[in-house]
């Protein structure tokens, strides 16, 4: 298993004098050495991964997804044995067992708890703030960001629809071009969303974003425990093989899903008939309905990071996927990132 000792070691701040400047409130928000965050991917952020990339200079995110309270509790106990840097925890706002997880993060004195999948429920941002964490949030819309940024969260997360996962229907470019100017000044904003390169770190943080966040790109890091058939096929895709799911039944609203086409690609579809037939005959409500698309994802990808099953698995996987060519340690990525965007700040 990785370790922190054999990774190679990390260069200085001032190496990146004008990238750190611009990253400064971020980094200082999360504690990092540099505000790039790992944004937590089911199955895929596990202590290893998450732990590297506090290590190397970043800040990692746990994917609780549909995990219980006790095998969080047992993650965060796991990274901490591997880190000794902040890192956060991602739990999804429609877990039946949402406000256990925070105490769970409150047991750790987790430092940041981020809330992703829908508008955090009432009562959960003052919880996570009760035990002395911040919260960092995502929003689709500008009103929202401002309410929730008024109701308490410390920092937004504005993710568009090149990433991978679960996704909105704006690109990052225009979300940015449409919060930035509104929020920067006086709001800690992140950046997601179709970044593989830091010459594009560089024009965010140019446009007042404190830090950015990457998923695809360090999906398959040396230290990720995704299976070697599930990196592989990262390493073939170019970025028109991201492709996004298509809700087919207008009544049931599937967050669209970005992934890499296979025949998981046509079994969501089928998934999807059969879920609406469900609802047709009465016999599932719409809770219900969209609860088993979810589970549906969670299922698929499980087998596609752990099992290896690319063929039926789901890819899930970012338009930056073409720029993910070989298996690198998380340090080097981050390294090569941060060094993409001084060159790309320098040249102004
Ligand atoms: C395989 C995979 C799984 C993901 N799972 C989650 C998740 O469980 N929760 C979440 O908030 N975001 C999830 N995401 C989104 C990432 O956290 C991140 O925001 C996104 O990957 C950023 O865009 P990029 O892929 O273009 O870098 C996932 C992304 C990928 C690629």
């Amino acid at each position: 298993m990785p370790h922190a000792a054999a990774r190679p070691k990390r260069l200085g701040m001032s190496e990146y004098p004008k990238t750190s400047a611009l990253m400064r409130r971020g980094a200082e928000f999360l504690g990092s050495e540099h505000a790039i965050l790992c944004g937590a991917m089911s199955w895929v952020s596990e202590r290893h991964l998450v732990a590297a990339i506090s290590n190397g200079g970043g800040f990692g995110v746990i994917a609780c997804g549909a995990m219980t309270p006790d095998l969080l509790d047992a993650e965060i106990a796991g990274t901490r044995a591997l880190t000794s840097r902040p890192f956060g925890v991602n739990l999804i706002t429609m877990h039946p067992m949402l406000f256990d997880l925070i105490a769970v993060c409150a047991k750790h004195g987790v430092s940041h708890v981020v809330l992703a999948g829908g508008i955090p429920p009432k009562g959960s941002v003052e919880a996570i703030k009760d035990f002395g964490a911040k919260v960092i949030v995502f929003a689709p819309t500008l009103a929202l960001a401002k309410k929730l940024l008024r109701s308490g969260a410390d920092a937004l997360v504005i993710e568009g629809m090149e990433a991978g996962g679960h996704i909105g229907p704006v690109a990052t470019s225009v979300l940015a071009q449409e919060f930035l100017p509104e929020l920067a000044a006086e709001h800690l904003v992140f950046v997601a969303g179709g970044i593989g390169n830091g010459g594009m770190i560089a024009a965010y943080l140019e446009m007042g974003a404190v830090g950015v966040q990457l998923g695809t790109r360090f999906a398959c890091a040396s230290e990720s425990i995704a299976h070697p058939a599930f990196k592989a096929a990262f390493f073939r895709a170019n970025a028109r093989d991201a492709v996004a799911s298509v809700q087919l039944d207008p009544r049931l609203p599937v967050i669209p899903v970005r992934a890499l086409k296979n025949k998981g690609t046509a079994e969501f579809d089928a998934k999807q008939r059969e879920v609406a037939l469900l609802l047709d005959q009465g016999s599932v409500d719409m809770g219900e309905a969209q609860l088993r698309i979810e589970h549906f994802w969670a299922g698929a990808l499980r087998r596609a990071v752990i099992d290896g099953d690319v063929e039926s698995g789901s890819l899930m996987a970012g338009q930056s996927v073409g720029m993910v060519t070989k298996e690198e340690p998380v340090a080097e990525i981050i390294q090569t990132l941060m060094a993409e965007c001084e060159k790309a700040l320098s040249r102004r």
